[in-house]
């Protein structure tokens, strides 16, 4: 059986490692995902033990063409554990010195499996952001598509749920598209400000040896070096903003779902969610079940619970690395795998679901211009509070007379204010009013258009 890392001071059949807390203290089911960052962070540790004249020149390159072999037998598949395997590290510098023997056991001078695990959670958290981009990226390109199809479609849009103004059912469409795109913008600020190497920080008091960690810094595209080398071992700050971020897409991704579920229900209808993303009942034959969307909503409870789980294991832990720290991994992979599948599916649904412009229009009602009628007032000098004031009488007017607004008699208009003239038959018209909201982030379709370009290139250039 090959010797623990730390085996030295644990010698006798007593000291032996208790079967349950090797179990438990095993990360490899974990952190085996990085095996590639851990391989890179090695090769170019021994690079920067030769550059400090702590092995020779001939050994780090003996060491990199080494681990260049263990990085093929993860690949493929042929890598082998052992029983004393405690994470990836363990397996890497294990099957390293089984290759290349004595000069394997000299990569771990100054290091520690404290520096070596953040720098290689912070290089995969390289990787996590990008593909958490991209997958974000494909949601608004989506979203993107959706709106440019259908720019002119109108549709109620809503406050308390209540049906508020007409809008386009672009702007509704591209208001989830922003939300997303924030989320990248904060995934972007993320990846320059976890940008520090922590290298070169040992197991807390920082390196004896005279490693450059600046040129360490550089080799591995690193901004710079962290500064304190007991915050750098316990720092998981940068997990906390990681699983944040996707909390937050994964919120955006539920917001987004709970509308589509409830805008593809039959009293809605405006929307059809496609075959493949909806899924019938075991026992009604009629239904059609927003499955997806609903798992969607669903996975975002989960995620969030992982902000919680990081936060609740770093609440408490002392200075410096202690082993609750092994969970960061748990919770950033969790939220990361989570999110891709919710990406995924949302841009599936957005992609392929069919609108039902008719129903859209068509829930529109007339007391959904009731803001417009004030504004019609206001363009005739009355004072906003006053003219909503008047409209309000004008709403009251027409539910006591069971008629829409543009029913009320111009007479029995003038007898509640007298500003108001034939023109306000104008005032009825959807697309006319919807036409008016043409600020930077309205409704009006020069607004959309704008909004598509902002979106437009942004993902463009992402
Ligand atoms: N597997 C450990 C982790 O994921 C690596 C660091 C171990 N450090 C230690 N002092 N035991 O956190």
């Amino acid at each position: 059986m090959a010797q623990q890392l730390w085996g030295g001071r644990f010698g006798d059949a007593e000291g032996k490692t208790n079967e349950c807390l090797a179990k438990l203290n095993c990360s490899l089911p974990l952190d085996s995902r990085f095996y590639a960052e851990d391989i890179d962070g090695s090769i170019a540790y021994a690079e920067a033990l030769a550059r400090a004249g702590l092995i020779t020149d001939k050994d780090a390159a003996d060491i990199g063409a080494a681990l260049e072999v263990v990085r093929r037998e993860w690949r493929d598949g042929s890598i082998k554990f052992l029983s004393s395997d405690e994470d990836v590290h363990t397996v890497n510098e294990r099957r390293l010195t089984e290759l290349i023997g004595d000069v394997g056991k000299r990569l771990h001078t100054g290091r520690s499996r404290n520096d070596q695990v953040i720098t290689d959670m912070k290089l995969w958290l390289r990787r996590g952001i990008r593909e958490t981009l991209a997958g974000l990226r494909a949601v608004i390109e989506a979203s993107v598509a959706q709106a440019k199809q259908n720019l002119g479609t109108l549709m109620p849009g809503y406050t308390h749920l209540q049906r508020a103004q007409p809008v386009q059912f672009s702007h509704w469409m591209l208001s989830h598209a922003f939300a997303l795109q924030a989320d990248c913008q904060r995934l972007l600020e993320l990846k320059e400000r976890a940008n520090l190497l922590p290298m070169g920080s040992g197991a807390l008091a920082g390196n004896p040896l005279g490693v450059d960690r600046e040129w360490l810094a550089k080799r591995l595209n690193f901004a710079g070096v962290t500064p304190n080398s007991m915050h750098a071992v316990g720092d998981r700050d940068f997990v906390v903003d990681f699983i944040y971020c996707c909390s937050l897409a994964s919120l955006h991704l539920s917001r987004l779902a709970e509308d589509l579920i409830l805008y593809a229900t039959k009293e809605f209808d405006f929307i059809k969610i496609a075959d493949g993303f909806s899924t019938g009942s075991s026992l009604m034959p009629q239904k059609r079940n927003p499955d997806s969307l609903e798992l969607v909503r669903g996975i975002s409870g989960s995620i969030c619970a992982s902000l919680s789980g990081i936060m609740m294991t770093i609440k408490g832990t002392p200075t410096t690395y202690n082993k609750d720290l092994q969970f960061d991994k748990q919770y950033a992979f969790d939220a990361f795998d989570r999110l891709q599948d919710a990406l995924t599916v949302v841009e599936g649904v957005i992609k392929t679901m069919q609108l039902n412009r008719e129903r859209m229009e068509s829930a529109l009602s007339p007391d959904m211009l009731a803001t417009d009628w004030a504004y019609y007032l206001v363009r005739k000098g009355v004072p906003f509070r006053q003219a909503h004031h008047y409209i309000g009488e004008v709403v009251a007017y027409a539910e006591k007379h069971d008629l829409e607004l543009n029913e009320i008699p111009l007479g029995e208009l003038q007898k509640i204010c007298k500003e108001f003239n034939v023109d306000i038959a104008q005032v009825s018209d959807y697309g006319v009013n919807v036409e008016k909201y043409d600020v930077t982030g309205g409704t009006a379709t020069k607004s959309v258009k704008q909004q598509l370009k902002t979106l437009q290139n942004f993902i463009e250039e992402l």
